[in-house]
């Protein structure tokens, strides 16, 4: 059990290590404020998902887009110094086993009645045929669907900002066919050395013209618990080879479900966005048709002929734990909105775009908020802070 007292001793050294004002990628502090005397379940669950996020954001290269004052190799070896990296790691197993593990024991229990072909054979009809989008048919008569939409953005920039950096990690090594396919899927994620191309900077168009700050890690304090638990399920996995048929289980999901996902999302641009760029979604929706065969056919097909029914148990597990942790974040997100808009109609609430950068406020929960306003993801601000105890008991709010 990772406990509030080694959450908070680890933010500090997280705190000291990034120092003040750091450039936004730099930025590892979490949220310890006042944690060790809080007895909120949602606030040491959100520093606990932070604490993992930082751990793993450590295990890639990122530089800063704009050039700051004082040396860069300076800055770089303070960010990966490697002794306060470890201190971060020795606490990533036992986060994983707590934040991740129940979530992967579900799955496993799933998929212990699923053969992996018929999941296979079912899982894009399965997609296709469910019916409509909740989150853009929430958006579809809504008057404010901008400040919505923004949220949606800023939620998914976890991620997406980096996108495929994890599923990299799975890629070096030495395992065969089914590498070499992976790897063809993993060069289309990076705009197949086009930089213009890659997927992350498309993602980047899309949030500017939000009116949004595209830096990686920006956001951070607005980011929900359950945003930080998909992008740590997916880290997880890509983080630890021991879940290799898992990583093959995520990929399988996620671009048959984003092929039709990103389609919907570029409709909805086109539609109610018509200036903003939608290419992050237009690309999607084409080529995750080819990596949902490539995934299928030339990965998931050959692992299960050679290696049995116990891969394919496996390939479903880490299938089923996305689909759970994007459900999740789906449903949470739109149950903030809901009740983000239920403060507006009370007067209680403004919509608004959140500022990137300076010192975040103080973290706070629907339990734990008592005075002064909150900021609210990317929605806007609630006017008084009692408007966010009806909120979802898990929601994040800063103090503005
Ligand atoms: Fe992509
Ligand atoms: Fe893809």
């Amino acid at each position: 059990m990772i406990t509030r007292g080694d959450i908070a001793r680890i933010g500090a050294r997280l705190a000291e290590r990034a120092g003040d004002d750091p450039p936004a990628v730099y930025d590892i502090r979490i949220d310890t404020c006042g944690l060790e005397a809080c007895d909120d379940p949602a606030r040491l669950r959100h520093a606990q998902h932070q604490a993992l996020f930082r751990a793993y954001q450590g295990r890639y290269v990122l530089l800063p887009s704009a050039d700051g004052p004082g040396s860069i190799v300076e800055r770089l070896n303070r960010h990966y110094d490697p002794e306060e990296m470890g201190r971060l790691e020795a606490m990533r197993s036992g986060l994983e086993a707590e934040l991740i593990g129940p979530l992967m024991a579900k799955a496993a229990e799933r998929a212990a009645d699923l053969d992996i072909e018929t999941y296979v054979a079912g899982l894009l009809p399965e997609l296709r045929g469910a019916a409509g989008n909740p989150f853009l048919d929430f958006l579809a008569d809504h008057p404010e669907r901008a400040h919505h939409y923004r949220n949606f953005l800023i939620q998914s920039s976890a991620d997406l900002l980096a996108e495929a950096s994890a599923s990299a990690l799975g890629v070096v090594g030495e395992f065969g066919a089914p590498q070499s396919a992976l790897f063809r899927i993993l060069i289309d994620e990076f705009g197949y050395g086009v930089h213009g191309k890659k997927h992350s900077v498309l993602y980047r168009a899309t949030l500017r013209d939000f009116g949004l700050c595209d830096e990686y890690n920006a956001y951070w304090p607005l980011f929900d618990t359950a945003s930080l638990e998909l992008h740590n399920a997916i880290h997880h996995l890509f983080q630890n080879p021991r879940n290799f048929f898992a990583q093959i289980g995520f990929l399988l999901f996620a671009e048959t479900s984003y092929q039709r996902s990103t389609a919907q999302h570029f409709r909805y641009l086109s539609r109610f966005h018509p200036g903003v760029d939608a290419r992050y979604f237009g690309e999607h929706a084409h080529i995750d048709l080819h990596h949902t065969a490539m995934v299928t056919d030339e990965v998931v097909g050959p692992l299960v002929a050679r290696f049995g029914a116990e891969v394919g148990r496996e390939i479903v597990k880490g299938a089923e734990l996305t689909r759970a942790v994007f459900d999740r974040a789906g449903s949470h997100m739109l149950a903030v909105s809901e009740a983000f808009d239920a403060a507006a109609a009370q007067g209680l609430a403004t919509y608004g775009v959140p500022e990137a950068g300076g010192p975040p406020g103080r973290c706070v929960t629907p339990a734990t908020a008592r005075d002064g306003r909150v900021q609210v993801g990317g929605l806007g601000v609630l006017t008084e802070a009692r408007a966010f105890a009806v909120f979802p008991p898990d929601a994040i709010g800063r103090e503005a």
